[in-house]
């Protein structure tokens, strides 16, 4: 490369002499406030921003919730056992329960089959006496046995409570939900069955095999 001519502007504008540009610099130097003085727009900032970082730190600690996955979560499952108790509905899990097993039988319109199953909608064994209907769901029913003025027996009703052997181990919560459920749908419209109601019954019946319809009239 060939040396730039003299005559260029930049190289005019750079070639100044040291003096000058020391000078330059002296100049700016001296604008500047001499150490240990503030401005006083720095110094108010500098409260401002501490006070909002103090401001901050304090909402953290008060609302952060220490950062915990656990806070604020809306899919959160409730652990206490009372409050999951609660909130769920006998007729919604007695729904589900009748969906889950007694379906195939007495079919979704609750009217069984005709000669086999007996009908749950309207039958007296469903809308009568409390401590029968939990008898029959919790250990079963065998043999001949008259529903609405016909007489079934060909096949079984299985028992659904924890009896050994059987394939069905429903507690007592799922039992009374299933029963509130068939009492109330269908056009049936008979009073709910607790819990404790059916907790009574099996202690009192004890472990047993299935029922006849002879040994449920006996039943209060
Ligand atoms: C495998 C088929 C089958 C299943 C599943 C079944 N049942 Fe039954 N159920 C029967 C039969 C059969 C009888 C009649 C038994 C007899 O003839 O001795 C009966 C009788 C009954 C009776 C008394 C008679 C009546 O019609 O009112 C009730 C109440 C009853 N079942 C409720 C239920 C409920 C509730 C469930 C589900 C938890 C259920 N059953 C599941 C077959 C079944």
């Amino acid at each position: 490369m060939s040396t730039p001519s003299p005559i260029d502007p930049r190289q005019e504008k750079s070639a100044q002499p040291d003096d000058a540009i020391l000078a330059a610099h002296e100049k700016h130097a001296g604008a500047k406030t001499a150490p240990g003085h503030y401005h006083l727009l720095p110094l108010a900032l500098l409260f401002i921003f501490s006070g909002l970082i103090f401001y901050a730190g304090t909402y953290l600690n008060r609302y952060s919730g220490h950062f915990s996955g656990k806070v604020f979560d809306e899919r959160q499952l409730p652990t206490s056992g009372a409050a999951v108790a609660a909130k769920i509905d006998p007729l919604v899990l007695g729904k589900k329960q009748y969906n889950l097993a007694c379906v195939t039988c007495h079919m979704p319109n609750g009217l069984g089959l005709p000669g086999v199953y007996p009908p749950l909608a309207e039958s007296e064994w469903v809308l009568g006496s409390e401590e029968r209907l939990i008898s029959i769901v919790l250990h079963g029913l065998k043999g001949p046995v008259t529903v609405k003025g016909n007489v079934y027996g060909t096949a079984a009703m299985p028992a659904f409570g924890q009896v050994p052997g059987s394939g069905y181990n429903w507690n007592d919560e799922k039992i009374a939900a299933v029963l509130t459920y068939i009492r109330h749908e269908w056009g049936n419209n008979a009073g709910a069955i607790a819990t404790e109601r059916v907790t009574e019954i099996r202690n009192k019946a004890g472990a047993r095999k299935e029922w006849t319809e002879a040994e449920l009239l006996a039943l209060p």
